[in-house]
Parts: structure tokens; sequence; C-alpha cells
């Protein structure tokens, strides 16, 4: 349990790529696709496994396939652009949307969207939302999910700030955090420095 920052060459390299103030939405995209696929090999090395015989072109050997079941939780808008290599990788995955709004008095996270499939119950959660700042969206979400008695729940992101990691934990213990970056602190506007700006504009050109 806790906080696993991806220390790699291709995750630092894709990161140097988001944080670059001149890259493109398109090449935002595509940097963003690789670090997530790159996040989610750690992300999911816990994920069970059955043995069974496979019959190669040339003899039998053992094979193995996945029994956990994963349902990923993309938190409006910006996690949506994370669900390709979710996709991708775990094809079977059922997927459920969270969107919280958080009150800019009060700082607390609200619900106005949550639609997830019927049968998280014993499932993997995988929270899709790639900056951790506050850590507010993170937690309710979290809340929002443990309703449902999934199996575990883990996040999955892109830069996480001090103060948001810490908020998490101490809400959410049990929740392991994956992610590229630990970033230095969060600005007066709750903005991660040296972050990367706005992740849902930078991808989606807003
Ligand atoms: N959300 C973002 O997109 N960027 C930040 O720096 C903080 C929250």
């Amino acid at each position: 349990m806790g906080l696993h920052v991806i220390d790699h060459p291709l995750v630092a390299h894709y990161l140097t790529r988001l944080r670059d103030r001149d890259t493109a939405p398109d090449e935002f995209r595509e940097a963003s696709d690789k670090i997530i696929t790159l996040l989610l090999y750690e992300a999911t090395r816990d994920l069970r496994t059955r043995a069974f015989r496979v019959n190669t072109p040339l003899e039998e050997t053992e094979g193995r396939a996945v029994t956990d079941s994963v349902v990923a939780v993309p938190i409006l808008r910006a996690g949506l652009g994370l669900m390709a290599p979710v996709l991708e990788l775990l094809p079977e995955v059922t997927v459920g949307y969270i969107g919280l709004e958080r009150d800019e008095r009060t700082a607390i996270a609200s619900r106005y969207y949550v639609k997830l499939p019927p049968d998280i119950r014993g499932k993997v959660a995988m929270i899709l939302d790639p900056m951790l700042a506050t850590g507010g969206t993170a937690i309710k979400a979290v809340e929002i999910l443990k309703e449902y008695g999934p199996q575990s729940v883990r996040l999955v992101c892109v830069v996480a700030a001090p103060e948001g990691i810490q908020a998490l934990q101490q809400a959410h213990p049990n929740v392991d955090i994956f992610a590229a970056a630990r970033d230095r602190q969060l600005n007066a506007a709750k903005y991660i420095m040296p972050g990367l700006g706005d992740y849902g504009d930078r991808l989606f050109g807003t």
C-alpha cells in the first residue's frame, strides 16, 4: 500500500513532453497515452492469475490468465482522456464515470454525475484522474466507490502534489497511488508546481 512513483526513463521522457508548454494537444494526447500505458504496467502488477495448460505449436506448457476483474473509473473531465490505454490493455474492463465539482468557498467536492457498472463488489477499482492536487476529488471518488464493496481501490494519476498525497493517504490509507511524479507543491490557485498546467485543457485544446 502507498505511493508508487514510477522511476523509468520512458516515463521521465513522456512526462517532460507533457510538462513542456509548447507541446501541442495532438502530441500531448500521444504522450499521455504512452505514459498511462507505462503506469498501468505497474498499477496492474498485483492482479491475480490462474494457471492453465496451453499448447504452443511445439508442445504443451503452462499459461496464465488474469482472473481479477477491473473496473476503471475515469473522473470527468480529464480522466476520460486516460481511457484509451486502459481499454487497450484491459479489453474486458468495465467502466464507471464520476463527475465531481468543487465548491470554491468550502473546497468540498460534491457529485454531479455518477454512473457505475452494477457489479463492482469484489472487483479491483482503478480511478483515473491525471492530477492529484488537493486530494478532495480523489477522496470523494474513493468514498463513492467504497459504498459498492470493491476488493480494492487504486488511483492512477500522472502528477501528484504532496498535499494531495497526504490528504488521500490520511482519508483512505488502503488506496495505492500510482504516479509519474511527485511534484513540489500547490500554488495559491491549487495548481501543481511545477506541474504541467490544466491537464484537461492541454488534452482537449480548450
Ligand atoms: N488539475 C490540473 O489539471 N492541473 C493542476 O495543476 C491541478 C489540478
